[in-house]
């Protein structure tokens, strides 16, 4: 087992009562999906997980990278390239071969 970066962890936890605030509240889950597609697209040698609670509720939404990577507190869409940027440098491409390997091919005729 290494201890290279190996996975984009990202908060999706939605807690209930309009005073708790928490990720995906804040829109989290559109970041997780706009994330786990621009890792597709880019072929970025990283696995996702979309987590349910860092305990940092307060800041969200939140990610990081794991293991041993720095947290990031409160991101917005307009974050998602320069994360990706990020996990590219970190974790590297895996070229053109990558591109499209986690893609849903629809079944003929669909
Ligand atoms: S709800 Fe995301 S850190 Fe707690």
């Amino acid at each position: 087992m290494t201890d290279a970066p190996h996975t984009f962890a990202i908060c999706v936890n939605r807690r209930l009562g309009a005073d708790k605030p928490s990720c995906a509240a804040r829109g989290s889950e559109s970041i997780a999906d706009a994330m786990e597609a621009g890792i597709r697209e880019r072929g970025i040698q990283v696995g996702m997980e979309r987590l349910v609670c860092f305990g940092m509720c307060m800041d969200g939404p939140n990610a990081r990278l794991i293991p041993g990577g720095a947290f990031h507190k409160g991101i917005k869409k307009e974050d998602v390239q320069a994360l990706l940027d990020e996990l590219e440098r970190i974790c590297g491409c895996g070229g053109d071969e990558m591109k499209g390997a986690n893609e849903v091919i629809p079944a003929p005729g669909s």
